[in-house]
């Protein structure tokens, strides 16, 4: 049992200046919460903000009343409820007054899922101001698998900010207390991009590190920023990324990588040696996607000689399920393009922004699917609920870092690509979305409805 206060809080993240921040419990990110498979835990959650909230937890096999449905508002302090505007018209909301308890079963693979806010209309701006935080799932397989543990396991977070001058987070929205910027759909359309990479919160950081094998459990939780990461040494040398999981869980087989491209929400798993790196030198991680300031993330800095006897065996895991496409009792195509819709431009999947009231998908508890999804520009597209696996791209095999369990996928522009899940979980209502956070505030989402 977990008790988060959502709450205003101010942290120094540029040198000398304060932002002020929206939390959980008063940090950013938030605190990280480790569970063990199988082992559920319920999260009560506090609103203290001004604002509405709605909690999901991202690659949670969650039950629907816990999976943060958008309009599942967790009302503020005094708000009334005029204010809620058209979230209210979902007949199927279920608000509550400033408390909500979330029930996570985590009957699921171990990973790392990350929580963050997911209300809607407005999960963008509160996710910016700094309402996202991880969750890690271990079980006692995986901890005997010998991989890299303790202070070498380093969870890292990895989102762009942009400031304003008093090193407030600057973002333009229609959120109350946040300034109007004039034309601000059309300019931020494609999404909003900061200049300042933060890593768990701070910009470009460097970590210490030993001479020795390190697990990097990366998630990019930036609105709209893609990367390519690569470790590069002092001389220019790109040392092996060797992944072992994907957003849901190890990998069946190491897969070993010069670079990962990061779509917002994805998650790598990902084991760096640096064993023969000179103490004293540093090891550099760069975004081979940015240019200027945009291309450092941070830096390791390899400080001593140190014992390791962590290995990375060639069967990481037994217990991936596969799917065949001939097991697929549907197949169903969706669009994910920039359209008109009620006399303003927006994100849409089938032609069609997000509306509650309709149900855009219905499949059975236990159905298997295989779903086409075509997109005009980059997408990351989410699934809640359920993990899949990227059949092809573009009519050709999957990519080498398609591999494993996936919960988002990176669709590339004017490409098709084929996943295949079953959805076995939970009933009822839940969600399947672009993870651009500003698409999916401008309608890129749609529901899904397991019966
Ligand atoms: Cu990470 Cu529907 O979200
Ligand atoms: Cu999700
Ligand atoms: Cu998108």
């Amino acid at each position: 049992r977990y008790e988060i206060t959502q709450r205003e809080a101010t942290a120094e993240v540029l040198p000398g200046l304060k932002t002020p921040l929206w939390t959980y419990d008063g940090t950013f990110p938030g605190p990280t919460i480790e569970s063990r498979r199988g082992r559920a835990i319920t999260v009560t959650h506090h609103n203290e903000l001004p604002v509405p909230t709605v909690v999901h937890l991202h690659g949670g096999r969650t039950p629907a009343e816990s999976d943060g449905y958008p309009t599942d508002l967790v009302l503020p302090r005094n708000w009334s409820e005029q204010h809620t505007g058209h979230t209210m018209h979902d007949p199927r909301a279920v608000v509550t007054q400033h408390t909500r308890d979330y029930t996570f079963p985590l009957d699921q693979r171990p990973t790392m899922l990350w929580y963050h806010d997911h209300r809607m209309d407005f999960t963008a701006p509160a996710i910016w101001r700094g309402l996202a935080g991880l969750h890690i799932i271990r079980d006692d397989a995986e901890e005997s698998l010998g991989l890299p543990a303790g202070e070498r396991e380093l969870p890292l977070m990895i989102a762009d900010r942009a400031f304003a001058e008093d090193g407030s987070f600057a973002y333009p929205s229609l959120d109350p207390g946040l300034r109007v910027l004039p034309g601000v759909r059309d300019e931020y359309f494609a999404g909003v991009l900061g200049d300042v990479i933060l890593v768990n919160g701070a910009p470009w950081p460097v970590h210490e590190v030993d001479a020795a094998r390190y697990r990097l459990r990366v998630l990019n939780a930036s609105n709209a920023r893609h990367y390519e990461l690569e470790a590069v040494t002092d001389d220019g040398r790109a040392l092996d990324l060797v992944q072992i999981g994907a957003d849901q869980g190890l990998l069946a087989t190491p897969v070993t990588h010069q670079s990962v491209p990061m779509a917002p929400a994805e998650r790598y798993d990902l084991v760096i040696d640096f064993t023969d790196i000179p103490i004293g030198s540093r090891v550099r991680v760069l975004n081979r996607l940015g240019t200027g300031r945009t291309r450092e993330v941070m830096a390791f800095h390899i400080t001593r000689r140190a014992e390791d006897d962590s290995r990375i065996p060639t069967t990481l895991s037994t217990d991936l399920p596969t799917w065949d496409p001939s097991d697929a009792v549907r197949v169903r195509d969706f669009t994910f393009r920039a359209g008109r819709t009620n006399g303003h431009h927006g994100w849409l999947i089938g032609g069609l922004p997000f509306d509650p009231a309709r149900t855009d998908v219905t499949t059975r508890l236990g159905d298997v699917e295989l779903w086409r999804l075509t997109a005009d520009i980059h997408h990351p597209v989410h699934l809640h609920l359920v993990g899949f696996h990227v059949l092809s791209r573009a009519g050709r095999p999957p990519l080498p870092h398609d591999a494993g369990l996936k919960d988002t996928i990176s669709l590339r522009p004017g490409e098709t690509a084929e996943i295949i899940t079953r959805f076995d979980a939970y009933r009822g209502r839940y969600l399947f979305h672009c993870h651009n956070a500003e698409h999916e505030d401008m309608g890129m989402m749609a529901n899904l409805e397991v019966v």
